[in-house]
């Protein structure tokens, strides 16, 4: 993110533009060509217009004074159509539906008519932003002689790019790119223009600028060659061009290349020496790519560089033998250097305080160690510094407290440690941004402070502030972003917090001692109190508010206000107020919550019924666990079609578990209907559901046999899982990482799976009034961790297929009427960490494995078996067999610690793939760059440890 300068030259061209827009309409002293007028009419008439933009364009008319068009003032010749729409919003992502089609509305689209060559005097042609995805970029474009200025970026035009632009001699600026930003934020790996040879640019022998950022030249080989042989090229943005390395590189000495973009591409060589012979090189930005090893040394001769942008690449090198390098000759230019997200090491060394012109730099995500020097005081122009996610440690240095031009500090998830005095800040009153969380700082301010700053953001997450709540807050009217959590603050918060800013979108004060009653929060997107002591009824939210997590605290009361005392619809995505004191029935008022996807009312003491208007939400988790809740689960449920988690568990439902869920909530990951009242058979047509991995039907009254069907649970199957929907539904938010989360009942116990939860598979039947055998078909379930079939009625032997399940760790078939013998097969089961078949009439030995001995004698009486573990040996035809064998336990976690770590693999990849997701929707345009900022940073934490 290269935020300090533009290059002058574009930005120049930039102006010309923008002033010609708003005042080359309508030249006073000129009258139009009337053949040029018709040229115009046609070429309307042409053009899809939805929002009227070229209603002046009308027959009969001056069109010198039309929209968009300027005349010369002496020939009054067309010489410039500026039909550039305004710029899309930044915001691709998340911007308001409305936005985008108020600018969808203000594009020109449709086909252009050849009449354009009618104005044969046109020199500047500028359709940027427009929408032609209907079309290629029109050959003929390639004949209009007199252009020195084309603009098509971010125009949509599709396919390929015409040769005969070449032919285009008196080309100055040519900008055909920019559509890259959205594509690759859509996540799209189709580029929607291409060029399989750039050789046509060597025509363009006056270009100064070019931009063909977003257009796909991955067959263009030829790209580097041409570019960099252009004799007047003074800027090269091939931004996102699926250019592959390594590239052979030829570069000619004479080459005056000023600015040289070619971010996002996949280049992955070392950065060559050569590179740098472009002595007039004035900014470098080779980010997101997949350069490695160390900076070519030629960097020492690049005496002009303003700006290198080397972020997002894997560079591995000494941080201080890169500022070195740099210090050479450009140590007076250095504006901004970006090497975010490297693989740097080392020290910073009391050097960098020599680079006096430096406004922005980032090395944030790398391996530095040690402290932050002093001399980082002497940077006295630096604006943006940004050091966050190394391994920085020693204390906060005092003399960033002279830096009176900063505006954002960016420290967190370091190991700074220390006091912080409040008089270090008293020279920053331009500070915005104090990204500061993570490191394990005290900072107790007198009580009278009054800081000099008005922040936006502030992070101080982990830091000691308490125990009395921070009340030098109290000024910082302009906040948006605040995060104390985990800050050791045991005080009352008062009503004048959550008035503090109009500007509300977060805010996290998770993990406290807080107390107090809450009755209003005036924050629009994100409230995190989770683990704290408030008490008092359920507060009032605005209607934006997107997350809101009140869990483990000491809510109490009915839900009936906060559902329903409202007629606008609501934003809320995910509400978790479980483990509270809530009490009453769930009202029946859902039907303005239609984004809901998360509804977690876990730990309550609610009762009624399951309100039948939650089939208006969106939920894909519904969590009422241990609540006193009671009834059939309604028909309505079967709306909820998205459901991954549906949690029912400990309540007292009762009725048959309904077969409709088998084809309505197809998407189910997990199902617990665990200790309820559910009675009847367990109906087959829930073997259809093909994602299930946990299915808890345990402590019911539920009698018949087991579905042989359950084999159809294909995710149960499946040994090792690359992706499920677990994946794809990320649900998350600056600064905080959501999964879907579940309490499940393994090896005899009920932990949270939250982040590892796609890999758990599990299958609980236990106590329960089953009758027969255990179906054979179970053995199909070979992706299966935990089977609980305990407390049953079941008969009959036990089939060698169950054998099958080698992932299993925990096996329980105790108290049933399983008689025959311990088939051999079980000693495969390599991952088994607890193991009962007590309590049913077993006989035979035990087979011999790694795993079976290692269970104690209460796993297997009272049987008639024999063998180790159990004291009684088996006498085969006379002899006595002793398998016993002290080496098997030590064998035994040596596999569990091989697992664990596959585990840890899984867990690692599935950050990645979910981060793309973890961005809120309704971020605003103001706070765009730097949400876009903290939100890659965040993005890239999480992939880095997906690596
Ligand atoms: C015509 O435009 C040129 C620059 O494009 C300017 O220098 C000149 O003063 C203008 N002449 C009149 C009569 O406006
Ligand atoms: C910082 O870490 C290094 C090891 O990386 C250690 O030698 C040094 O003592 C630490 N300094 C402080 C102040 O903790
Ligand atoms: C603030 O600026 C003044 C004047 O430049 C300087 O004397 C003082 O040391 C600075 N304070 C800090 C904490 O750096
Ligand atoms: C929950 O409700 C039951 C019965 O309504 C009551 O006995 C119990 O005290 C309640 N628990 C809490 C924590 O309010
Ligand atoms: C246990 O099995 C034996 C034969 O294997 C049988 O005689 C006995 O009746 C069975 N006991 C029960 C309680 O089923």
């Amino acid at each position: 993110m290269a935020s300090v300068t533009i290059p002058l030259f574009s930005f120049l061209l930039f102006i010309a533009a923008v002033a010609c827009v708003s005042f080359c309409d309508g030249n006073s002293n000129v009258v139009c060509i009337e053949s040029e007028r018709e040229a115009l009419l046609k070429l309307k008439n042409d053009l899809i217009d939805p929002s009227n933009r070229l209603s002046s364009w009308v027959e009969g008319g001056d069109c010198c004074k039309w929209v968009g068009v300027a005349c010369h003032n002496l020939t009054a010749h067309v010489h410039q159509l500026h039909l550039a729409a305004p710029f899309p919003p930044t915001d691709d992502y998340f911007a308001p539906v409305a936005e985008w089609e108020a600018y969808e509305q203000s594009t020109l689209g449709g086909t252009i008519n050849p009449s354009l060559l009618q104005l044969k005097h046109l020199t500047s042609l500028d359709l940027r932003s427009n929408n032609f995805s209907s079309i290629q970029i029109p050959d003929f474009f390639g004949l209009l002689g007199s252009l020195t200025y084309l603009n098509l970026s971010q125009a949509q035009f599709k396919g390929t790019i015409p040769h005969n632009i070449g032919n285009l001699s008196k080309l100055q600026y040519l900008d055909l790119g920019g559509i890259s930003f959205w594509r690759r934020k859509s996540g799209r790996d189709q580029w929607d223009m291409e060029a399989k040879s750039l050789e046509w640019v060597s025509g363009l022998s006056s270009l100064q600028y070019l931009d063909l950022g977003g257009v796909d030249l991955n067959k263009a080989t030829d790209w580097l060659q041409v570019t960099f042989n252009l004799p007047s090229l003074l800027e090269l943005h091939l931004s996102d061009c699926n250019l592959k390395g390594p590239t052979q590189y030829y570069l000619v000495n004479m080459s005056f290349l000023e600015v040289v973009d070619l971010s996002y591409n996949f280049l992955n060589s070392s950065i060559p020496n050569s590179l740098y012979s472009l002595k007039h090189l004035k900014s470098l930005d080779l980010s997101y790519n997949e350069f490695h090893g160390r900076l070519p040394t030629s960097l020492e001769h690049l005496c002009n560089l303003k700006e290198m942008d080397l972020s997002y690449n894997q560079i591995d090198q000494n941080i201080s033998e890169i500022l070195q390098s740099l210090s050479n000759c450009s140590l007076d230019c250095l504006e901004s250097l970006n090497m975010e997200y490297n693989h740097l090491s080392g020290h910073l060394t009391d050097q960098l305080g020599q680079f006096k012109s430096l406004v922005h730099l980032s090395l944030a995500l790398n391996r530095i160690s040690g402290p932050i020097p002093l001399s980082i005081g002497e940077l006295s122009s630096l604006k943006f510094f940004d050091v966050s996610r190394n391994q920085l440690n020693g204390t906060f240095p005092p003399s960033l407290g002279q830096l009176a031009n900063l505006e954002t500090l960016s420290i967190e998830q370091n190991l700074l440690e220390g006091v912080v005095s409040e008089t270090y800040f008293s020279n920053l009153t331009k500070l915005t941004q104090l990204m500061a969380s993570g490191n394990t700082l005290r900072f107790q301010p007198n009580s009278s402070w009054v800081p000099s700053f008005q922040c936006e953001i502030i992070e101080l997450g982990q830091w000691h502030l308490g125990p009395k709540f921070p009340g030098w807050l109290k000024v910082q009217r302009n906040l948006s972003f605040l995060d104390i959590s985990h800050a050791g603050i045991s005080d009352v918060v008062l009503a004048w917090f959550w008035n503090l800013s109009s500007k509300f979108e977060y805010v996290d004060l998770s993990s406290n001692d807080m107390i107090g009653v809450i009755s209003y929060m005036n924050v629009r997107t994100v409230v995190d109190l989770s683990s704290n002591r408030f008490t008092g009824p359920l507060p009032r939210v605005l209607p934006t508010l997107e997350y809101l997590i009140l869990s483990n605290n000491s809510f109490s009361g009915s839900l009936v206000e906060f559902v329903c005392n409202s007629s606008e619809s609501r934003n809320m995505r995910f509400l978790d107020i479980s483990t509270n004191v809530l009490f009453g029935e769930i009202p029946d008022c859902w039907n303005q919550w239609q984004e809901l996807m998360i509804l977690n009312l876990g730990n309550n003491n609610l009762t009624g019924e399951i309100p039948s208007s939650l089939a208006y939400t969106n939920l894909v988790e519904l969590n009422l666990q241990n609540n006193s809740m009671f009834g059939e689960l309604p028909s309505t449920l079967r709306n909820c079609s998205r459901l991954v988690i549906l949690d029912l568990s400990e309540n007292n439902f009762n009725g048959s578990v309904p077969a409709w869920m088998g084809h309505k909530l197809s998407n189910l990951v997990v199902l617990r209907l665990r200790s309820n009242n559910f009675d009847g058979h367990v109906p087959h047509k829930i073997c259809a559901l093909q994602s299930l991995q946990n299915l808890d039907l345990a402590h019911n009254n539920i009698s018949g046999a087991i579905p042989k069907c359950f084999s159809n649970f294909s995710a149960m199957t499946i040994k090792y899982k690359t992706s499920n929907y677990l994946d794809r539904e990320g649900f998350g938010f600056y600064g905080k990482l959501v999964y879907l989360s579940a309490l499940l009942v393994l090896k005899g116990r009920e932990d949270e799976y939250s982040s590892t939860l796609r890999l758990v598979t599990s299958l609980d039947l236990s106590a329960n009034s089953l009758i027969g055998e255990i179906p054979k078909e179970l053995g199909a379930l070979t992706g299966l961790r935990s089977l609980n079939l305990s407390w049953n009625l079941l008969t009959g032997n036990i089939s060698d297929k169950i054998g099958n399940m080698e992932l299993v760790e925990s096996l329980d078939l105790s108290v049933n009427l399983l008689h025959g013998g311990i088939p051999t097969s079980f000693s495969n089961l390599n991952f088994l960490n607890h193991f009962n078949v007590s309590y049913n009439n077993l006989t035979g030995q035990i087979p011999t494995s790694t795993q079976l001995q290692s269970f104690d004698n209460f796993s297997y009486m009272p049987n008639h078996l024999c063998g180790p573990p159990v004291s009684k040996t088996c006498i085969t035809k006379g002899v006595p067999t002793d398998g016993g064998d002290s080496e098997e336990s030590n064998g035994r976690s040596k596999v569990n610690g091989f697992y664990v770590s596959i585990v840890v693999g899984f867990v690692m990849g599935f950050y990645g793939v979910v981060a793309p997701l973890f961005f809120i929707r309704s971020w605003r345009h103001a706070y765009y760059q730097k949400l876009d900022y903290i939100g890659r940073k965040l993005y890239v934490f999480w992939a880095t440890m997906g690596r």
